[in-house]
């Protein structure tokens, strides 16, 4: 391998992370992405209204309660059931703090 090689390499490898950040749209929440299509209080599935963002913040006091509620549940969907670090993003987005450790 010649320097010049490795340089190029080097230069490739730096701009990986600007490449992957520019692909996001940007602007739009985790949030907004993965669960307001359902949970925006107007979609009704099973012949319910799926609970929207302020409903989903007062039934869940702490994080971890948001991300149990949706890993341990049957209640919950499919698609997000094996997703615990997402809920936990998801969860602190919206505004859920984690517990207060003792
Ligand atoms: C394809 C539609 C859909 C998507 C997308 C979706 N959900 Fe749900 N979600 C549901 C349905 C349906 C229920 C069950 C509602 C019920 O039983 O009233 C549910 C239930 C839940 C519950 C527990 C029920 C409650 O009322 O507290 C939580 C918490 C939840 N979803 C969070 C999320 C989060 C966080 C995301 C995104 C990561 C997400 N959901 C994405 C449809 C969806």
């Amino acid at each position: 391998m010649t320097a010049k090689t490795v340089t190029t390499a080097v230069v490739l490898l730096t701009l990986v992370p600007f490449v992957l950040s520019c692909s996001k749209p940007q602007g739009v929440s985790l949030w907004e992405r993965h669960c307001e299509a359902c949970h925006d209080g107007k979609t009704i599935l099973d012949g319910r209204v799926v609970a929207d963002k302020e409903q989903i913040k007062r039934k869940y006091k702490t994080l971890e309660e948001f991300a149990n509620a949706c890993t341990k549940s049957p209640e919950c969907m499919n698609i997000v059931k094996h997703e615990e670090g997402l809920l936990l993003k998801v969860g602190s987005e919206i505004g859920l703090a984690p517990a207060v450790k003792k």
